[in-house]
């Protein structure tokens, strides 16, 4: 009983020491202790069995035993209650752990920073579909079937047969001047509308990507002249590249619009100086012009009565000639590089 007792004792210290958790040293609490099972519990038992001149002197063993291992049993508690203080020890007056933020792309961005910039001056944005019908997006714009203007917007056709004859077409919309007759048709004057899409044109290089964003002016009035176009795109320009830089209006051909103009801003390198960019001090940057009768006419307009401008810009376009930034090739805005992304 005495070897018995005493292997016991041995055998628990061995166990204790590999003890790691609070849960660990309650199964050896019971291991050793449990009322039913317990190791030590049963030889005490066994001891009832001894002769009545042995019990005394195994007696006192057995209590020191079970005296020590509750003692030490305890002393591991405290430990391990220690180190969990010190593991979950929070110090206050350390710097937190950052954690990462992300931005909105940059082409959001410049979608937010135009917004803003028109909604001042009264213009509200609209949505129109970004698949959309030939005639939204030529027919209408007086660019009927086969005209050869149609092919400057390089165009993906939906492989699908038209469902009537006026509509013709299903297209990926080539430009945001698709919302123009969507707009009139809504029968409500006068318009500012600001159209802020996705359009598709099936071009890729350093300067095309197949799908790019366009923004799109609308005014619709009475007395609506050519300085109004200017006053209005000068004033973007201004708030958008710089109060530095100038405009200037260049003659040019749209089907949609008479007289129409392209725009170009003064190069913000060399201050309209000309440089190895530019050549010869102006940036060509959009398309706008006077809205045409005829397609005043497909919206249910009265071209004697109103008149109006329109414009629509590359918004990608913009955004890598605005001040400062180098951005050489438009994909590398879709390329999701953060290296790239993250710079913005
Ligand atoms: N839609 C024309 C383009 O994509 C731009 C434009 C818009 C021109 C409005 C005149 C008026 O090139």
């Amino acid at each position: 009983m005495k070897e018995k007792l005493e292997g016991l004792k041995k055998e628990f210290s061995q166990e204790l020491e590999k003890i790691k958790s609070s849960a660990d040293l309650e199964s050896l609490s019971n291991k050793y202790l449990g009322r039913k099972n317990g190791s030590l519990t049963l030889l005490m038992k066994e001891m009832k069995e001894l002769p009545k001149e042995k019990m005394p002197l195994v007696g006192k063993l057995a209590n020191e035993i079970k005296e020590f291992l509750l003692s030490q049993m305890s002393t591991a508690k405290s430990k391990l209650e220690n180190k969990n203080k010190s593991d979950n020890f929070f110090d206050p007056t350390l710097p937190g752990t950052e954690q990462p933020v992300g931005h909105l792309h940059m082409v959001s961005q410049a979608i937010r920073e135009i917004s803003a910039i028109f909604e001042h001056i009264g213009f509200q944005r609209e949505r129109y579909p970004e698949v959309e019908w030939d005639y939204y997006g030529f027919e209408a714009l007086n660019m009927p079937q086969g005209h050869p203007a149609r092919d400057e917007w390089e165009t993906f056709f939906i492989d699908r047969e038209p469902i009537n004859k006026k509509f013709g077409q299903r297209i990926l919309t080539p430009h945001t001047s698709s919302g123009q007759v969507r707009e009139m048709e809504k029968n409500i004057l006068p318009i500012r509308m600001m159209n802020i899409s996705k359009t598709y044109r099936r071009q890729i290089d350093a300067s095309h990507s197949p799908m790019f964003h366009q923004f799109e002016g609308l005014v619709v009035d009475q007395d609506i002249n050519i300085t109004h176009l200017k006053g209005t795109v000068e004033y973007f320009v201004k708030r958008f590249f710089g109060p530095d830089r100038e405009i200037r209006l260049r003659p040019h051909h749209f089907q949609f619009t008479e007289p129409s103009f392209e725009v170009d801003i003064s190069c913000g390198v060399c201050d309209g100086k000309g440089c190895k960019l530019c050549k010869e001090g102006w940036l060509e940057l959009a398309g706008a012009g006077m809205v045409h009768p005829n397609v005043l006419k497909a919206g249910g307009i009265d071209p004697k009565v109103y008149g109006g401008f329109a414009f629509g810009w590359g918004v990608e376009r913009c955004y890598m000639m605005k001040s400062g930034l180098n951005i050489d090739d438009i994909r590398l805005l879709y390329k999701n590089d953060l290296r790239v992304i993250n710079q913005f």
